[in-house]
């Protein structure tokens, strides 16, 4: 089979990586990709949102199986826009139609799926530029933090978390009446604040049957006790200590559940990675949000867990035979240290050569913002290389991360000594 993989992180080496393992596959394919996945793959000079150009590919390499990495296209509609064409909407798609997708795509829309599908997730309201004296009575009403989101996409910046009212009020309106994220907020959900430990939980589902994947827990700050600023993500560490199976069977029953019912009822179509990011408050679980697509570096420890033949298990999927699939996952905890550029989150230089690769021993190193110049692997973007690596437990397999990151190098290279930390 030939498979087309879009993106280009840490995420879609890891699952390139893992496709490449399976006898199923014929030619893989990334596009854009980087210097990683380009040592498994052919990488493709495609850009993720341009459809067009992708059906162009597709067609020219008789691919079969394209799997969405990020969230954009899904969101812009790449899936319904294969299935509207005839040339070729045979080729099965790992991501949900558009619809769907706006489960990511917009927070209201998400909270009153939530709402009517009665999953535990926190209360809620949402407030435009109309109804901002509502929105101030609303968090008057409210205790501190406050906790304020833009409705849209916003790089992962979205979300503010506020201490003080007054404060509160001037950010709600700066993102409903200055556009703080630009369109992303011209809807703002103000929610209640969950005091809890953070986890993520990843579902395979065909629309009818689903699978629960390994838990997950990244590290979203940028400095080490989570202080400074958000990131895409530190480093993430699977299984998730303190997710044992009471609460698991919790996690199935009142939110997977649940969901996939709730997406067959509301006529939401959905074949792909559900990525459900929850709070564990008390002893039960709660939705902060959803994302339809795998986590990064989630995936980094998630995919390597999974035992399965990839491309079966990615055809089942797509075939709507999931039921028919037994998944075999890793008993041993993985865990992944992702190294970034110096000044990341904010500006930071690229093209920095990355030194030590091949030094690495007993872990898998995934390419984020890498590409190749002229025969070397130079940073190519703010969060550049993680190693993933196994142990009997998480303290074990992060050991072994850090042993081999001490391996690498490049100029400004950083990464957080403290994962795992609040465990
Ligand atoms: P989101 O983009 O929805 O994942 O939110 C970003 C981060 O904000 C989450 O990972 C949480 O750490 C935090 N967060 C979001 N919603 C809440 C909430 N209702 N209570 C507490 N923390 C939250
Ligand atoms: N690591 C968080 C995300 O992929 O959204």
């Amino acid at each position: 089979m030939n498979i087309l993989v879009l993106g280009s992180g840490g995420r879609e080496h890891a699952i390139a990586h893992k496709i490449s393992q399976s006898t199923k596959l014929s030619s893989l394919f990334v596009a854009p990709g980087n210097a990683g996945t380009a040592e498994i793959a052919k990488n493709v000079p495609l850009g993720v949102n341009d459809f067009e150009e992708i059906k162009s590919f597709v067609l020219e390499e008789k691919i079969e199986l394209v799997v969405v990495g990020p969230e954009d296209p899904l969101v812009n509609g790449i899936h319904d826009f294969f299935l509207q064409d005839e040339k070729i909407k045979h080729v099965s798609i790992i991501g949900p139609e558009r619809a769907a997708a706006t489960l990511e795509g917009s927070k209201e829309f998400a909270k009153e799926f939530m709402s009517r599908n009665g999953i535990p997730t926190a209360a809620y309201q949402s407030f435009t530029s109309e109804s901002i004296d509502e929105g101030y009575r609303f968090l008057e009403n409210l205790n501190p933090p406050y906790v304020l989101k833009a409705d849209g996409l916003a790089a992962g910046k979205g979300v503010l978390i506020l201490q003080d009212l007054e404060e509160a009020k001037k950010e709600l309106q700066s993102m409903l009446v200055n556009a703080k994220f630009g369109s992303a907020s011209n809807t703002v959900v103000i929610e209640e604040f969950l005091d809890g430990i953070e986890l993520s939980c990843f579902v395979l589902t065909d629309g009818e049957h689903y699978k629960i994947l390994p838990t997950a827990k990244d590290y979203k700050r940028i400095g080490e006790g989570d202080t400074g600023l958000n990131t895409g993500g530190m480093g993430a560490i699977s299984p998730v200590p303190f997710a044992d199976e009471a609460f698991m069977q919790k996690i199935e029953d009142s939110i997977v559940q649940p969901t996939v019912e709730g997406l067959k009822k509301d006529n939401l179509p959905y074949v792909g990675f559900i990525f459900i990011g929850l709070i564990k408050v008390g002893e039960d679980p709660k939705v902060i949000e959803y994302n339809v697509r795998m986590g990064d570096p989630e995936t980094e420890v998630v995919i390597p867990r999974v035992k399965n033949d990839f491309v079966e298990l990615l055809q089942a999927t797509a075939q709507g035979r999931l039921d028919e699939i037994e998944l075999e996952i890793d008993g041993r905890s993985a865990t992944t240290v992702m190294a970034v550029s110096g000044g990341y989150p904010e500006a930071y230089e690229k093209g920095k050569t990355i030194r030590g690769i091949d030094k690495v021993e007993n872990a898998i190193v995934f390419h984020a913002g890498t590409k190749s110049d002229n025969g070397k692997v130079v940073t190519n973007g703010g969060r550049v290389i993680a190693v993933t690596s196994f142990g009997s437990n998480y303290k074990e397999a992060l050991q072994n991360s850090y042993q081999n990151m001490e391996k690498l190098h490049f100029e400004g290279m950083y990464y957080r000594r403290d994962l795992g930390f609040d465990l």
